[in-house]
């Protein structure tokens, strides 16, 4: 068994975008700009947000956080969009989810302009997704393949079944498996809640990507010997031993189906970072579209 260490995969990415900021620097150009949005006081998107934000600075990116009120209108939040959109010095907007009840997700995804969509949720990128075009893929599925490609794992012609089907992760992660390029070219199936021989699928599968959020869903007992297993899950489950009082789960049950997995993300350190490597990725791409790379 291989661990895949996100960890060092994205420490070796976000050490290539530091040298290509600091280029960009040295040839007097601006420096990519995330805005992040953040709405009410969410523990885990606050966690989430810090990280991405924290990661920006650490490469040299300039970043900004934007945090509003829980009780925020819905046309509060489109009008800090729209600003977003329309400052030229902001080249990447994520708003991050869940939004609170009385916000339409869709209304806020549509209203983000798709040049600095980095989060690739608008429907204009995830199309262009779909038909295999330059767009900005969503991260957390393009730090699943970037880390697929920096571990050189042969992904053709395999069985892979992706568990959990979000506009976030699941559908676009069996829409790039299944995509003629490498990694890609997998026979992809996706399942969800009312799949109804999810064990004899899980056990037919060389690649697992574990994506529905219910923390050590996947057992020994649905894993095939030598499957590579792509555990996006990270709950908080309460655990008195641990001073936050809470430990993070993933989807996948680790003690029991590492010893089966070629390879497999541990939780945390495995997807977690390649997801924020990848949102790095997508905003350094987003400033040299809008600005031009000088060539
Ligand atoms: N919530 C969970 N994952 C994500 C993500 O990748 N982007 C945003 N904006 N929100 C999320």
């Amino acid at each position: 068994m291989e661990l895949l260490d996100g960890q060092l995969t994205s420490r070796a990415i976000k050490d290539a975008l530091t040298l290509q900021v600091a280029q960009l620097k040295t040839e007097g150009k601006k420096v990519p700009h995330l805005a992040a949005v953040l709405v009410g006081n969410n523990g885990a998107s606050e966690t989430y947000v810090g990280a991405k934000v924290k990661a920006c600075a650490e490469i040299g990116f300039s970043s900004t956080l934007l945090r509003l009120e829980e009780s925020v209108s819905e046309n509060k939040l489109l009008s800090v969009i729209e600003e977003l959109n329309n400052d030229i010095d902001i080249d990447g907007i994520l708003v991050q989810l869940p939004l609170p009840k009385h916000i339409s997700d869709e209304k806020v995804i549509n209203a983000i302009h798709p040049s600095k969509d980095v989060d690739g949720f608008h429907p204009e990128n995830v199309g262009r997704m779909v038909q295999g075009l330059s767009t900005f893929v969503p991260a957390t599925p393009h730090g699943i393949m970037l880390m697929l490609e920096h571990y050189k794992i042969d992904t053709r012609g395999k069985h892979a079944v992706v568990v959990g089907r979000s506009n976030i992760v699941g559908r676009p992660m069996s829409i790039l498996l299944s995509g003629n390029s490498n990694p890609g070219n997998c026979t992809v199936t996706i399942c969800h809640s009312h799949t109804r021989n999810l064990q004899e699928l899980c056990l037919q599968a060389d690649i697992i990507v574990a994506a529905l959020g219910k923390p050590e869903f996947v057992t020994a007992s649905m894993v095939k010997k030598g499957a590579i297993i792509i555990d996006v899950g990270i709950t908080r489950v309460p655990d008195a031993s641990k001073k936050s009082g809470f430990a993070l789960k993933g989807d996948v049950n680790f003690k029991e189906v590492a010893p089966l997995a070629s390879y497999i993300t541990p939780v945390p350190g495995g997807v977690g970072p390649m997801t924020i490597a990848a949102l790095l990725k997508n905003t350094y791409q987003a400033c040299i579209t809008r600005n031009g790379d000088g060539n």
